[in-house]
């Protein structure tokens, strides 16, 4: 589910925004739990984006801080693996499978519709902020391709016709 991705310095220019007391609260509680796990750093950027929805700037520090690790470190971990969004993501997340057997079956033609009908590329949300687009390689549903995670939620077969359905309901809820 993961991919390099070169990304180079954080957006706040150096500047790092202190946490919202309650992320700060998620980011201390994954801390206290995980910190003791061998090659903790995973684990604890996965909880805290579940936690989260992302992870924050501000989380950066106390992670680094717990781990022994400089800053640059746990940024080079966040820069590399594309999984982890470094922004708020759009009220839905919708995750398209872009590996070989999905696209054996549609889903290059299906990734084009999904851009064009959220008005966004991958890592972007649309601009009215209900859904972020994100890859993703493999689903582990790759004889019922194109295979895409809206929330969490595997669909399978998908068409541009139940993308669009897909993504109407979400939009209402
Ligand atoms: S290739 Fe898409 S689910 Fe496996």
């Amino acid at each position: 589910m993961k991919e390099s991705r070169a990304r180079t310095a954080p957006p706040h220019g150096g500047v790092v925004p202190a946490l919202p007391p309650e992320q700060g609260a998620v980011v201390r509680e994954v801390i206290v739990r995980l910190q003791q796990q061998p090659g903790a750093l995973l684990p604890i950027l996965h909880a805290v984006q579940d936690a989260v929805g992302y992870v924050p700037d501000g989380a950066v520090g106390p992670i680094a801080h717990a781990l022994n690790l400089s800053r640059a470190e746990v940024h080079g971990v966040l820069s590399f693996y594309h999984w982890f969004r470094r922004e708020p993501p759009g009220r839905h997340v919708l995750h398209l499978c872009r590996a070989e057997a999905c696209q054996a079956l549609g889903a290059t033609a299906l990734e084009e519709h999904a851009r064009r009908a959220l008005g966004t590329d991958f890592h972007g949300t649309s601009a009215d902020g209900a859904v972020t687009l994100e890859p993703v390689y493999c689903l582990g549903n790759c004889a019922c391709g194109p295979s895409l995670l809206l929330d969490g939620e595997l669909h399978a077969r998908v068409t541009p016709q139940r993308f669009d359905a897909l993504i109407a309901e979400a939009r209402k809820a």
